[in-house]
This record gives C-alpha cells, structure tokens and sequence, in this order.
C-alpha cells in the first residue's frame, strides 16, 4: 500500500508574514494521519517556515535548487543551505522552470540526483503542454522525460523520489486532468519505472498529480488506482482548501 503525499506548491506567493499565517493555520487544522504532508514556499519564508513547523509532521520542502553547490551564481539557492534550514524535500523541473528558465530534463536530474546524495527528496515534474496532448504525443512526450529525468538512477534512489505529473495545460487553467486521463499517465509511469527498474520498485513508486486540483475534484483523483498524492498549486494558498484537499486524499 502506497502512502498518500500531498504537498502545497506556493509558487511566488506569501512574504514571511503571509506565510506565519498560514502555517499556523495549517497547524491548528491538521489531524495526524497517515498521509504525508509537505509544504513548499518560497525560499525567503523557509525559516520562519522551520521555526514554525517544529514538532509538527509536516514536511517543508523547497521549490527549486541551485545545481551548483556554492560560489558566484548571484540569486542561486544550494542543496547545503535547503539543508540547513530543514528542507526535507526540493521540487525540480516544474513546468514554469522549464518554460520561463529554460530547464533541461539533463538539468532537472543532475540536480535531482544531487538532491538524493544530499539526504533530501526531489519530487520531479513532468507534463505535456497542450499543444502535444492535441498532437497526441503524450506519451511520446512523458515517456521521454521519464527517462531524461531519472537517468543513472538506482532502485534506492527511486524509492526516495516522487514524480509529479503535471499536465501543463491544467496549471492554473482550472481545467483539470479527468481522474481517467491523469490515471492512465500515472499508469504509463509506472509501467516506465517497471521496466527501467523492477516491478517491485514501480509499485512502491509515488506519483504525484498536479493541475488544478482542489477540494471538490480531489476525493476523486486521489483515488485512482493510480495516483498516490497531489501537488497543489492555488488551493494550497489557504488553509481550508488545501486540508479540504488532504481530507480528500483519505482512504
Ligand atoms: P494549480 O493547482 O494552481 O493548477 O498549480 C499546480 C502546480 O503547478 C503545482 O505545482
């Protein structure tokens, strides 16, 4: 049985006060359960993020990292400092990364397999953009981000790796994914990870949906066979929404 992971993807959203006030309410809502809760906010709100989430069982987790690991890249973020503010997991290769910074699936797992020799966990984005859905290369296009993304990974770097499938024409469009289209992705990425590594592997392996997901479509999603979790955008910018969202992701 695959835990549930849900994590909040706040994108540039929330200055540190914003963000105090949201993880306090996160705090004062969340039950413990048995789903793996991880928030993502901006580098500068990591800090009172830490401070604030100590002796909770929520995860904090970044939005992006630097693949170099220190001197003159004015504006970069290293694996060393997420770690030093208790950074547990690192989102890489989200599509605004890929499409505004021009990110590689090359880049995207050096700095994932950086991520994993630093003892933090990335989760990894992948989707297709409109234009190759309606072409009718989705899997043509996943198939080979899957591959360019987790290339060189061992079993034991798998098992500590999500993969979100983030159809880029859902990103906050509001149009999302039909529970049956996003499964069949998922089931397509798995069906990868079998071959690339073991069954067994693929079917322990976390994958992630993101796209629009919020409280009234996410019961439903986060119940296909195989979906594991959410990567929330929007609805994870208030608290209501993204425990409505964690609520939903209960067996
Ligand atoms: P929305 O939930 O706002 O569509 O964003 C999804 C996303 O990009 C999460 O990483």
């Amino acid at each position: 049985m695959r835990k549930k992971v849900i994590a909040g993807n706040w994108k540039m959203n929330k200055d540190v006060f914003e963000t105090a006030d949201l993880i306090n309410s996160l705090k004062s809502f969340l039950p413990n359960s048995e789903i793996e809760v991880i928030v993502c906010p901006p580098y500068t709100s990591l800090v009172i993020a830490q401070q604030l989430l100590k002796g909770t069982q929520i995860h904090l987790g970044a939005q992006d990292v630097s693949v170099r690991d220190d001197g003159a890249y004015t504006g970069e973020v290293s694996i060393k400092m997420l770690k030093s503010v208790g950074c547990d997991y690192v989102i890489v290769g989200h599509s605004e990364r890929r499409q505004y910074f021009h990110e590689s699936n090359e880049l995207i797992n050096q700095k994932a397999k950086k991520i994993l020799a630093s003892g933090m966990k990335p989760i990894i984005c992948v989707g297709e953009t409109l234009d190759e859905r309606e072409k009718g290369i989705t899997d043509q296009v996943i198939t080979a981000q899957v591959k360019g993304v987790l290339a060189g990974f061992t079993s034991a770097d798998l098992a500590k790796t999500i993969i979100a499938y983030e159809p880029v024409w859902a990103i906050g469009t509001g149009k999302t994914a039909t529970p049956q289209q996003a499964d069949d992705v998922h089931q397509l990425i798995r069906k990868l990870t079998g071959q690339l590594f073991s069954w067994n592997d693929a079917e322990k392996f976390v994958i992630q949906y993101g796209g629009s997901v919020k409280p009234e479509n996410a019961k439903e999603l986060l119940h296909m066979p195989n979906i594991d979790g959410a990567l929330v955008g929007g609805a994870c910018l208030k608290a209501e929404s993204f425990i409505a969202i964690i609520d939903g992701a209960k067996s």
